[in-house]
């Protein structure tokens, strides 16, 4: 064998190496969240996440290659978040709620702690039509982007372990409320009306409240709402006062009761 022959024969003995090395990783993963599960303990701790990370970096600091390691290393914790969110949701988290009742942004938030995909709705509907949702109104109607709602519902079925946030109005349709259910658990957040102003109230990309960004009328149209989100919904989390970290892991220990529930 010459020298070439031998570093190539290294190189895939290191390979094994990781692969070995990974698969530990994740095994421990495992034990983690069942350990997590097993004493009710929170499922998202970032502030782990960071200690991880801090230590990783210290341990390289003078590395030549620390920046490329670091790298892998993201991608690795990426994954693991993946088998940890394909372990807990076996299914389609759909997110429904009055407008600026924080579906968004916990959407972001749950995608971040377990690299899931992010369905928005209103953003894809607007992306595909090439116009706000404004806009979609103003020149077609709100009929037709409430048909656009249903026919997106119907394509999300394909996926799983997907969150979809989706717009206000969506859970308004019976037939919406079907469509969600054959892939995913419906999560009803909700918040009271004047949070909700507070949240609204510096932006104009919602046409049913332009013109209307007061707490008596958000009041009155969430009450009109209220029966069909809460007949909708498999769970309920209330946002008020909450951190962020709060509402989502409020809202997985009730997901996760929920299979307890039905076993
Ligand atoms: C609507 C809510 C909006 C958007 C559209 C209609 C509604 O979504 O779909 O303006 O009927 O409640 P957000 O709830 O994301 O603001």
């Amino acid at each position: 064998m010459n020298d070439l022959e031998l570093y190539r024969e290294e190189l895939a003995n290191c390979d094994a190496k990781i692969a070995e090395a990974l698969k530990e990783r994740y095994a421990i993963i495992e034990k983690i969240m069942a350990y997590k599960e097993e004493y009710g303990m929170p499922i998202l701790q970032p502030e782990q996440e960071e200690k991880q990370k801090k230590r990783l970096m210290f341990s390289l600091h003078n590395d030549k290659h620390r920046d490329e390691i670091y790298d892998v290393f993201e991608r690795i914790q990426r994954n693991s978040k993946k088998i940890q969110a394909r372990k807990l949701f076996d299914y389609n988290i759909v997110l429904i709620g009055f407008m600026g009742a924080g579906k968004s942004t916990i959407s972001d938030y749950l995608s971040t702690m377990f690299a899931m995909e992010v369905v928005e709705m209103d953003q894809l509907i607007a992306e595909r039509e090439g116009m706000s949702i404004s806009d979609i109104f103003e020149t077609y109607g709100e009929e037709y982007f409430r048909n656009m709602e249903t026919n997106l519902l119907i394509e999300m079925q394909e996926k799983k372990n997907v969150i979809i946030s989706c717009g206000g109005g969506v859970a308004m349709r019976e037939r919406n409320v079907a469509e969600m259910k054959k892939n995913g658990r419906v999560v009803l957040l909700t918040a009271h009306p004047q949070t909700i102003l507070d949240r609204v109230k510096d932006s104009d990309d919602r046409p049913l409240l332009n013109g209307h960004k007061n707490v008596e009328y958000i009041e009155q149209l969430m009450e009109a709402r209220r029966e069909k989100y809460e007949a909708a919904a498999d769970i309920v989390v209330d946002t008020d006062n909450k951190t962020v970290l709060q509402i989502c892991e409020d809202l997985i220990q009730k997901l996760l009761e929920m299979d307890e529930n039905h076993v």
